[in-house]
């Protein structure tokens, strides 16, 4: 198969950018966009010219960094699917693809088609964690955790750090993020001693950080790699309430 791919091209944070147009034939349909790319720069490198900046690592949808904006959406538009996985078989031959870089002022462009992700390691510094002591291993199997509490701390649990929630909200807003984590730690024992500090601590960061506010536009979720919920930023909001509370008393 033979592809048109539109990619953004800027030298650096404060260079100019636009779209550069590149023909990759041979494509296979099992290939990954990102090894599209891949093919596509050993081109550009045989020809002497700069190989285009992006960055992956795991490419099996877990480690979060290969986030790019496929025609226009966070990710792609195949649901549930992060860009290292997201097949050629999902576009017609011949289609002219766009790549852009996910795009939000907390995340800005180093280069092409790679962001600075550092915020988001920031807003995890923050409070994302648990630091009391929480005795061995076989302690904590004797801390009785209800199925269903289990099962919602494992699915907000699921979030792999992408930003592709904040690329795709009109605020870049991070709360999709902090809400999985905020609610993944504060459904089990173990993170509930710190819940109020976590909430407070990462929410003010994120404000910080250049993040907006969540106004219900739903993009993150629809976005989300890993389907989070927004009721994880409910979630959210009732914890931080609850934090207010604790501060006022
Ligand atoms: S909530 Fe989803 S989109 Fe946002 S960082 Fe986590 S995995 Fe990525
Ligand atoms: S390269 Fe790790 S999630 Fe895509």
């Amino acid at each position: 198969m033979e592809f048109r791919l539109r990619v953004w091209r800027q030298a650096g944070p404060d260079a100019p950018g636009g779209f550069e147009e590149h023909v990759v034939r041979e494509v296979k349909e099992d290939m990954s966009i990102l090894e599209v790319l891949d093919q596509l720069n050993q081109d550009l490198v045989k020809e002497g010219r700069d190989p285009i900046a992006y960055e992956s690592d795991c490419r099996e949808g877990i480690c979060g960094v290969c986030g790019l904006v496929i025609n226009g959406v966070p990710h792609g538009e195949q649901r549930k699917t992060t860009t290292c996985e997201l097949r050629m078989r999902h576009f017609f031959p011949g289609q002219t693809i766009s790549v852009e870089p996910f795009r939000a002022g907390a995340m800005p462009i180093i280069k092409d088609l790679m962001v600075d992700r550092t915020a988001l390691d920031h807003l995890i510094h923050s409070g994302g964690y648990v630091s009391t002591r929480i005795g061995s291993s076989p302690e904590a199997n004797t801390i009785p955790v209800a199925k269903q509490d289990q099962e919602e701390a494992m699915d907000a649990a699921e979030c792999i750090g992408c930003g592709a929630c904040a690329a795709a909200c009109p605020n870049a807003s991070a709360m999709l993020f902090i809400g999985a984590k905020v609610s993944h730690l504060a459904k089990l024992p173990q993170g509930r001693p710190e819940a109020a500090r976590r909430v407070m601590a990462m929410s003010g960061r994120m404000q910080e950080l250049g993040f907006g506010n969540c106004s219900n536009h739903y993009e993150c979720q629809a976005v989300c790699p890993k389907d989070i919920d927004v009721k994880f930023i409910s979630r959210l909001n009732r914890e931080f309430i609850k934090a207010l509370f604790k501060k006022r008393n």
